[in-house]
């Protein structure tokens, strides 16, 4: 049986998900597990549903689990790293990049959140705001990490970044383990990719992991992790492969 995915020279697997979670632990939140009644939402009350709160992680999404990964993972060089984002991912690269003394140059395009654009700044990067669409952020921050050496830290397409992401997993199964169907929601790839790789081809008969749009106004499409419309990465494809070998199934709906 595989033991996980190759992304490059890394295997994105329950191996390595480990061994990141025990380098990245002392700088993220064990985010908690609540159980909810299938009534609350409308849906029959023999209904058990489990949300993993990722929105109370350090800066508001478990994009900073990917962003410390990244950090403690790869060789940071003097001009330290760059990343394009649409908010949460470059607000968890500042505030890694802060903790660890590191220097942080964000992309974002002109439609992200003003609070995100804030948020950044707070965490003391360099804030470039620049064209109205991701993929113009991205090829920006690709031409300054050409120029400058800084080290481009992906959003979704690195295997570190999984690795980060693939904490949420290991959590989430420590905390539940009978789970037996996974929602997660779906950008880039970078999220899901992570947590296929943690779930892995284990109990495939019991364990169902789905992927659902993360957020419309990213342009992000449910159904395909890494539904980026129009820009160079039209699909996460790191995440996506990884998806494919763990037999995800996708959903539009
Ligand atoms: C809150 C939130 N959920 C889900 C996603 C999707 O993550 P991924 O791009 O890793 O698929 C994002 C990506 O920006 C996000 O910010």
């Amino acid at each position: 049986m595989r033991r996980g995915s190759s992304v490059g020279q890394v295997t994105v697997g329950r191996e390595s998900i480990t061994r990141t979670y025990e380098l990245i632990r002392s700088h993220i939140r064990r985010t908690p597990a609540i159980d909810v009644d299938g009534s609350d939402f409308a849906l029959d009350s023999s209904i058990r549903m489990v949300f993993k709160l990722e929105l109370l992680q350090h800066t508001g999404s478990f994009k900073t689990r990917g962003a410390f990964a990244n950090l403690l993972m790869r060789e940071i060089p003097e001009a330290g790293v760059v990343a394009a984002s649409g908010g949460n991912h470059g607000a968890a690269v500042a505030f890694a990049a802060r903790k660890l003394g590191k220097r942080a140059r964000i992309f974002v395009p002109a439609v992200s959140s003003p609070e995100k654009q804030e948020r950044i700044r707070g965490y003391g990067a360099d804030l470039v705001v620049i064209g109205n669409r991701y993929a113009e952020a991205l090829a920006a921050s690709e031409e300054w990490a050409a120029q400058s050496g800084a080290l481009r830290i992906h959003a979704y397409d690195q295997a570190e970044t999984l690795l980060g992401q693939g904490t949420v997993g290991l959590e989430f199964e420590e905390q539940d383990p009978q789970l037996d169907t996974l929602l997660v929601a779906v950008g880039g790839g970078g999220l899901i990719g992570g947590i296929a790789a943690w779930y892995g081809r284990q109990d495939q008969s019991r364990r169902r992991r789905t992927g659902s749009g993360a957020d419309a106004r990213s342009g992000a499409r449910g159904g395909t992790p890494g539904g980026y419309r129009g820009g160079r990465n039209r699909r996460g494809l790191f995440g996506w492969r990884t998806c494919r070998r763990t037999h995800v199934f996708h959903r539009t709906d």
